[in-house]
């Protein structure tokens, strides 16, 4: 993520995550969803933090202490604000009162649901403020202008900004319309919020006639024109996939950049936190969840599932792997088809190519695990570690009963299921002796054969 240089004054970004509305269908707050493995919330956060805002207020409906408590998972210093009544994004954000008149230079204003809009966007507002601007709002030229607020421009000042229930025929014809976030000057903001009234059609105190009183009070308001997908607002589970899918392109944009080879890019979603070194090599359809790490060199084949892991320099991955949280796979290592991996430390060089579940345990380095190798860890109640040496052998089709030890360069025979540690070096075998009988098959056929043509 490219991080802009911010001004140098101090800025307060009030995150507005009040007014929830209904259309989501779910039992889960409308910000608490997730994009590229993060909450809608958390992408709000992470950009105002990146453009400088030093200081967080996030203002939440009554009652929601879960939103509360993701603000300040994500910025622990966030300042927690309530909004009793749903009264307009003005009255929102005077929710925040004492934050600002804690005295930052600039004020951001933020839509907790409009997850996507960029530091550098941020950046851009906060600039129009160094510039002389009281106010600084997003423009942009949407597809379909409906539902928006639209802005009335004087030459490059704007003059006003019109919500559409509000508007005339001749200003609903203007397709230049208000993002929804805006800046405002921490000199000017509290006597613009407070000279803010409410009446218009809906009856609510609107963050967008700050422009207005700006105006009448002799100040200037300008609009910095952004992209549309810079201030997609989500409402619904459709819009929640919309963002996903320009989400998806910028982050696949972004690995791209740094040098990863996405063979099929669309087929690949990434988190938002995945990290790909140079030279990494992504098959088709591969799915990254939050905290994966991938070192230069490495391929990860199609098919494959990563969560919470860490795969070194040229390790290979998959087709079809799967690594959840705990995940950390050394140089070299070779992870390979239906192998899953959790909370185990794979050292450098060693080898699960075939039908594995490697879980709560360690493999040496340049241990070798047979197909359909499995690690019992689970007794039911609690869980218990495994730990192979550097260099073991563990025959195809074993079961390890953990909590065992398998030491340096030790062989496990194909079938065993290990009970006791094994001393380096040694064969473990279990196995019971085979019983053969010659001809037992042919007469077994015939005797068969006979009581058919009987009946
Ligand atoms: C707002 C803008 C509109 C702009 C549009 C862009 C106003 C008055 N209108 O309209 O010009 O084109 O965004 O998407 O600002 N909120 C609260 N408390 C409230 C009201 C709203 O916290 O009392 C929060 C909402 O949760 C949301 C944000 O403020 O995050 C915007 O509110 P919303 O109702 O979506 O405003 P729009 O009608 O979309
Ligand atoms: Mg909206």
């Amino acid at each position: 993520m490219n991080r802009p240089t911010a001004p140098h004054t101090s800025c307060l970004a009030i995150v507005l995550a009040a007014g929830e509305g209904t259309r989501m269908l779910s039992s889960t707050p409308k910000v608490l969803h997730s994009i590229g493995g993060r909450s809608l919330i958390a992408h709000v956060l992470g950009a105002a933090t990146d453009a400088g805002g030093a200081e967080i207020a996030v203002v939440v409906g009554p009652g929601r202490d879960d939103v509360a408590a993701e603000a300040r998972k994500l910025v622990p210093q966030a300042q927690v604000f309530e909004q009793r009544e749903r009264l307009g994004t003005a009255h929102a954000v005077l929710a925040a009162r004492k934050a600002i008149e804690g005295g930052a230079g600039d004020i951001l204003v933020m839509f907790a649901d409009t997850p996507l809009v960029r530091a550098e966007t941020l950046t851009a507002l906060r600039a129009a403020l160094r510039a002389g601007a009281a106010v600084a709002v997003l423009g942009f030229t949407p597809q379909d202008p409906a539902g928006y607020g639209r802005l009335v421009m004087t030459g490059d000042d704007l003059t006003s900004i019109v919500e559409e229930k509000d508007a005339t025929a001749q200003q609903r014809a203007i397709g230049f319309c208000n993002g929804g976030l805006m800046a405002l000057s921490g000199a000017h903001a509290l006597t613009l919020l407070d000279r803010i009234g409410n009446a218009n059609s809906k009856g609510e105190y609107y963050l967008t006639d700050a422009v207005a009183v700006a105006r009448a009070m002799g100040l200037k308001a300008v609009a910095i024109e952004t992209s549309e997908d810079d201030v997609r607002g989500i409402n619904t589970k459709a819009q929640l996939a919309q963002a996903e899918a320009v989400l998806q392109g910028r982050l696949r944009a972004q690995a791209m950049d740094a040098g990863v080879t996405l063979v099929a890019p669309e087929t690949v979603f990434l988190s938002s936190d995945t990290k790909l070194g140079r030279d990494v090599t992504i098959e088709p359809n591969v799915v990254f969840g939050p905290g994966v790490t991938v070192e230069d060199g490495a391929v990860i084949r199609s098919f494959s599932h990563l969560e919470g892991a860490h795969v070194g320099r040229g390790a290979r991955v998959g087709p079809f792997a799967r690594l959840r949280p705990g995940a950390t796979l050394g140089t070299d290592v070779h992870i390979g088809n239906f192998v899953e991996v959790k909370q185990a430390t794979i050292e450098d060089g060693a080898k699960a190519n075939h039908l594995a579940y490697i879980g709560d345990a360690r493999v040496g380095e340049g241990a070798n695990i047979g197909a359909g190798t499995i690690t019992c860890n689970y007794d039911g109640v609690d869980k218990h570690r495994t730990d192979i040496g550097k260099g073991a052998f563990i025959g195809t089709n074993s079961s390890l009963v953990a909590p065992v030890k398998i030491g340096d360069g030790a062989y496990i025979g194909s079938g065993s299921v290990v009970t006791r540690d094994v001393p380096a070096d040694a064969l473990m075998v279990e196995r019971a002796e085979p019983a053969i009988k010659q001809g037992w098959a042919a007469r077994f056929r015939a005797a068969k054969a006979a009581r058919k043509k009987k009946s």
